[in-house]
């Protein structure tokens, strides 16, 4: 193995990577992606945001294996991604995703059955999860009788007990109440430092983005590119309150800046107002 370089250790990374979803019956392709290139450093909490329907869902999707790119490159720990997704990578899906027919905790303990797990791991990851995400006392409930805050650590939980070392959430927090959503992303915060992975967070709320990154890559219209990357230099002991900091108004305003015009073009605007 390489010896890596502070700051240059890339955990993974899209090069030049496109895609397009063919045409069917009759239909027009789509080119949803790219060309794009992001190098993820092993750790960091990196955040894409993008007006709706620029390719964001697109580029987790090719980032974890679940579909491939059209061209280019995709590299997780040094190595070619191809055709699933590998070890070591944990996704948080866009919607509730929990399983309604099972409890909280048979939720958490979902992929470590399917994978086999000794049952006395699977016992003490879930119950590991399930306390570092407050749903002990609700281990026994099933997702409909939860908040949809609760359903989402559900999924988190899930995500957790595999123990990823790359995490990827697409708009987790979507469907929340804004307040929700902060707390939310203390949660995050907390996992990303206590299990010290990589997270690539997918969202359309810019103070969102800001407020939980190190690095926020700001998307074109579709096809989605990268139009810039932002950092934020918080350190990395954070929380929500972040969004009073002075420099918090400045970052959301740079990336607003960049995605105006986007939005409106995803909106069908020219950007220009009529006279
Ligand atoms: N399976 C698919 N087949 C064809 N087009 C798709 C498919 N999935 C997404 N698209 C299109 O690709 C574009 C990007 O979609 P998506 O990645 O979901 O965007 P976002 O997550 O930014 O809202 C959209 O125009 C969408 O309609
Ligand atoms: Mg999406």
């Amino acid at each position: 193995m390489s010896v890596a370089v502070p700051g240059e250790d890339i955990h993974a990374s899209l090069s030049d990577v496109t895609r397009v979803y063919p045409g069917v019956a009759g239909t027009p392709a789509v080119h949803a992606l790219g060309p794009v290139d992001l190098k993820l450093k092993r750790g960091e909490f990196f955040a894409v945001v993008g007006p709706s329907g620029c390719g964001k869902t697109t580029l987790l999707e090719v980032l974890a294996g679940l579909q491939q790119a059209t061209a280019g490159t995709v590299t997780f720990e040094g190595r070619p991604i191809a055709g699933k997704v590998p070890d070591g990578i944990g996704v948080v899906f866009q919607e509730d995703a929990s399983f309604p027919w099972l409890t909280v905790w048979d939720n958490a303990a979902f992929g470590l059955r399917r994978n086999g797990v000794d049952p006395a791991k699977i016992r003490r990851r879930v119950d590991d999860a399930l306390a570092f995400m407050g749903l002990t006392d609700f281990a026994r409930a099933y997702p409909a009788q939860l908040s949809g805050g609760m359903r989402q650590r559900v999924c988190i939980s899930r995500t957790l007990v595999l123990q990823p070392r790359l995490i990827l959430l697409d708009e987790p927090f979507g469907a929340l109440d804004a307040q929700t959503r902060l707390l939310m992303g203390d949660e995050v915060l907390r996992l990303w430092r206590r299990t010290g992975a990589t997270i690539l967070l997918i969202t359309h709320a810019l103070d969102e983005a800001a407020m939980l990154s190190d690095r926020i890559g700001a998307m074109s219209a579709r096809p989605g590119r990268f139009m810039e990357i932002v950092a934020t230099g918080w350190p990395r002991e954070r929380d929500s309150k972040i969004v009073s900091d002075a420099g918090f108004g400045e970052i959301t305003g740079r990336l607003w800046d960049n995605l105006r015009g986007e939005s409106m073009k995803s909106l069908g605007h020219s950007g220009v107002a009529a006279g």
